[in-house]
């Protein structure tokens, strides 16, 4: 059987912010998704601290028409809205007072952090969220400089109650990518829970999946592919601990 995939980071929704401009974009980056495999996305747009409720009641109106151009191309694909949510000392309460989107209504909540940010600080902003009684799964952690290059660290930031997402395309480089090359090694080792697209635009940053999935496949047997690909996600979505 032709392995499917879940993509839990994506920003498809039309006109919301740096994603998808439009309607005729929204439809090519589904599209993708559909060749690419991936039979659930969540639709994560960037959640900034400045953005109100008005704005998320935007983002949810956007994301209905989302849902619709996905059925008028008759598109397998089953999708969600989460928020990428830009960390800020003040998220628990702009998660509780709907300025800020969890996945898909769940306790799980895909965090971003500058890509500056100090080891130290990142894990206080991950103590808040989970102090907040929030499952934060940490989204491209590996443009944290701080953390690349660390399997300590990043074991730490898992023990402490994190989840991990890396970007698909973070795994596709060839064997002299050192970078790429240890980051498949993480994700073999079972330290990364997640994978996503991160797609913004059908040409300059695409919806890939497939690429990702044949790498690991050659570190990674059939059940961890399975979770990292796929079943990890399913259980996000059922708000169970992973
Ligand atoms: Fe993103």
């Amino acid at each position: 059987m032709e392995a499917v995939f879940a993509d839990i980071h994506s920003h498809l929704v039309p006109g919301v912010d740096d994603g998808s401009r439009d309607e005729a974009m929204s439809r090519a980056l589904l599209e993708q998704a559909e060749a690419e495999g991936i039979r659930l996305l969540i639709a994560t747009p960037h959640n900034y601290p400045d953005h109100s409720e008005d704005s998320i009641g935007r983002v949810k109106a956007q994301f209905e028409l989302l849902k619709e151009l996905n059925r008028t191309i008759h598109s397998p694909l089953q999708l969600y809205l989460g928020n990428e949510v830009y960390y800020r000392d003040a998220i628990v309460e702009d998660l509780e007072e709907g300025r800020a989107l969890t996945m898909t209504g769940t306790r799980y909540v895909l965090t971003e952090f500058h890509p500056g940010d100090s080891q130290d600080r990142v894990m206080r902003g991950i103590r808040r969220v989970i102090s907040g009684h929030y499952r934060p799964i940490i989204a491209h952690v590996e443009r944290i400089e701080a953390f690349s290059g660390d399997p300590q660290a990043l074991s730490y930031l898992k023990d402490m109650g994190a989840r991990l997402q890396v970007n698909a395309r973070t795994m596709t480089g060839g064997l002299f990518d050192r970078r790429s090359r240890f980051w498949r090694n993480m994700a073999a080792e079972g330290v990364i829970t997640f994978l996503g697209s991160d797609a913004h635009h059908p040409a300059h940053r695409p919806v890939i999946m497939r690429e990702a999935y044949l790498k690991l496949k050659k570190t990674m047997d059939e059940a961890q592919l399975g979770r990292l690909f796929y079943e990890n996600a399913l259980t996000m979505l059922n708000d169970k601990t992973i």
